[in-house]
């Protein structure tokens, strides 16, 4: 149950008009605080506080209050039956959203042939949570893998192996799909391939044009080219695959990203033609996406660059279309770096003019940046910037580490299982725009806001649970004491924290809650002893009863963050 819904529209029905529910943060007074004497005075033309008055007898009258009283200036403190509480208490289950919405997310949106780094740490984990965050509540998702898979980085990877590699056949112009070819690309090496062509195009113009050649060729068929792509683009797909599994994401509804949207140029072409959106600008054919009422200064759309080539920019506009063919979204989620919210920006304009998608329905959540204790972005102690896997590696090495310094035995794969939940409860703990610290000894702690601490609780718990054998059934005439009391609201705040991290875009609600839930179900674990032999059966059975629910509400919260409970810990 949502004992904060079913209070307040219980009120607000008593009543007859909407007043506001707080939960105090002292909960001695009462559970809820209700400010319906403050909204009611203004039509009555009474004091508030003498109207609170009147209103206590009526709010008495409601199957769950315990006991009613006035504060301040007008305030009605409300205190809920244990009874109420104890009976109604529910373990969380798959919601059904009043308005489903069919949401499209693009988050993750790894490129071809290049390391996966820092930043898609944060889209992979901050938009996982909010894709499961969203179903969980009864809205239709589609997640978009928005591959780099098609502009300039594959000129420069097919130039650089031309020029490792000249002899091969692939180079050819006539080029025979067919032909076998004899040639292995090193899956390590593969990922050198950018970053080393990146800097040769920077010094020498002749690579660099030839880089762009063999990208234009490469964008119109040349078909030794994109055989050659075809065999790192297989790679790469394995790979992101592989980070997808590491991070314990749900897998994408569509790993298709700007080759896909490629296709869809051409539609799109005619009707910002057909709208006169196409301008010439010194070669290149921009659309220009600045309003009168802008104060910043917004740089054209790039449609095409002076080679005629497609962009980022037009390949993310003809994805809006193809989305809007294949899902018919109710609104469109980007999750990147803050720092492309103005190409963003610029997309949802150029979308709304073109009509192709209304500006209002989409969102771009942009998160900030991991650093490093110097406030720069994290780096490896070789002093290069850090990868998304060597965020796991160093993770993996702290809770190692750990793990020794306590003297526990714990298998690799628990191991990696509490590093993932370090690193991604941290991340989600953060409110997602800023930037934060990555401390690999502190996100690994088995005590406070961490994820070790969070899968620890859990781990406990259940093991109490297969421990007693019980059938958890739910326990008559029994007494609360005030950690179970404290427990079973919180778990009745469930649902509450789960639609408003959603409609505030705020995962850290989430991690915020499970840290809260974990400090009262430990408290409820050393003030209210379960399995011990002096503890009375009906004793017993209520508390098995209560930390049966405790643990269902922890694991459903843990699995919206994405993170598994390992067996022992
Ligand atoms: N591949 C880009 C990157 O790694 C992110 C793409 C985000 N999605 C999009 N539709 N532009 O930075």
């Amino acid at each position: 149950m949502n004992l904060h819904k079913y209070v307040s529209d219980a009120i607000n029905n008593k009543l007859g008009f909407e007043a506001k529910l707080d939960v105090p943060k002292n909960r001695d007074f009462g559970d809820f605080s209700t400010n319906a004497a403050m909204v009611g005075a203004k039509t009555a033309g009474k004091n508030p506080r003498e109207l609170a008055n009147e209103y206590l007898p009526l709010l008495k009258e409601l199957d769950f209050v315990a006991d009613v009283s006035v504060a301040g200036p007008g305030f009605i403190n409300i205190k809920i039956k244990d009874d109420f509480i104890l009976q109604n208490t529910t373990a969380p289950k798959q919601m059904s959203a009043e308005k489903p919405l069919t949401i499209d997310l693009d988050y993750g949106a790894y490129n071809v042939a290049k390391s996966l780094h820092i930043g898609h740490l944060r889209t992979s984990i901050v938009g996982d949570t909010f894709n499961r965050v969203a179903k969980f509540l009864g809205h239709k998702t589609f997640s978009w893998n928005h591959i780099g898979d098609w502009g300039k980085p594959m000129g420069l990877i097919i130039a650089w192996i031309e020029r490792l590699h000249p002899e091969l056949p692939y180079f050819q112009d006539n080029f025979d799909p067919k032909t076998p070819v004899d040639y292995e690309i090193d899956e390590k090496e593969l990922n050198n391939y950018y970053p080393s062509a990146s800097a040769l195009s920077k010094e020498d113009a002749e690579f660099q044009a030839r880089a762009q050649e063999i990208k234009a060729k490469f964008q119109a068929g040349h078909p030794g080219y994109f055989a050659l792509y075809e065999r790192f683009l297989a790679i790469s797909l394995r790979t992101m695959n592989n980070t997808v599994k590491r991070l314990n994401i749900l897998p994408f509804d569509y790993d298709l990203g700007e080759r896909n949207a490629a296709k869809y140029l051409e539609p799109v072409e005619k009707i910002l033609r057909e709208k006169n959106m196409i301008f010439e600008d010194d070669g290149a054919q921009i659309i220009n996406v600045k309003r009168d009422t802008d104060n910043a200064p917004i740089p054209p759309y790039m449609w095409r660059d002076s080679r005629g080539a497609d962009t980022y920019d037009s390949t993310d506009l003809a994805a809006v279309y193809c989305r809007k063919l294949t899902d018919n979204p109710d609104t469109i989620i980007y999750f990147t770096d803050l720092r492309q919210s103005l190409h963003f920006e610029q997309l949802f304009r150029a979308a709304d003019m073109s009509g192709i998608y209304p500006y209002d329905k989409f969102e771009h959540i942009g998160y900030g940046t991991i650093n490093g204790k110097d406030g720069k972005p994290f780096k490896t102690r070789d002093g290069n910037a850090a990868g998304l896997d060597d965020i796991i590696d160093i993770a993996n090495e702290a809770v190692t580490a750990r793990v020794a310094e306590s003297g526990k035995k714990l298998d690799e794969e628990t191991i990696k299982t509490i590093a993932l939940a370090a690193v991604k409860f941290n991340d989600l703990i953060h409110d997602v725009k800023s930037d934060y610290i990555f401390e690999p000894s502190a996100i690994t702690s088995f005590e406070g806001k961490t994820g070790p601490y969070i899968l620890y609780t859990a781990v406990r718990l259940n093991s109490i649970l297969k421990r007693a054998n019980a059938d958890f059934s739910k326990p008559y005439g029994y007494t609360l004491t005030t950690e179970e009391r404290n427990l079973l609201i919180e778990i009745m705040d469930f649902e509450r924290t789960i639609l408003s991290a959603y409609e505030n875009r705020a995962t850290d609600m989430i991690a915020n809650y499970a840290y809260d839930l974990c400090q009262l179900i430990n408290n409820f674990y050393h003030n209210c002893p379960i399995l011990r032999d002096d503890i009375p059966a009906n004793i017993k059975a209520g508390r098995l009863y209560i930390a049966k629910l405790a643990f269902d509400t922890l694991a459903t919260a843990i699995d919206l963050m994405g993170l598994k409970i390992p067996r022992e810990m």
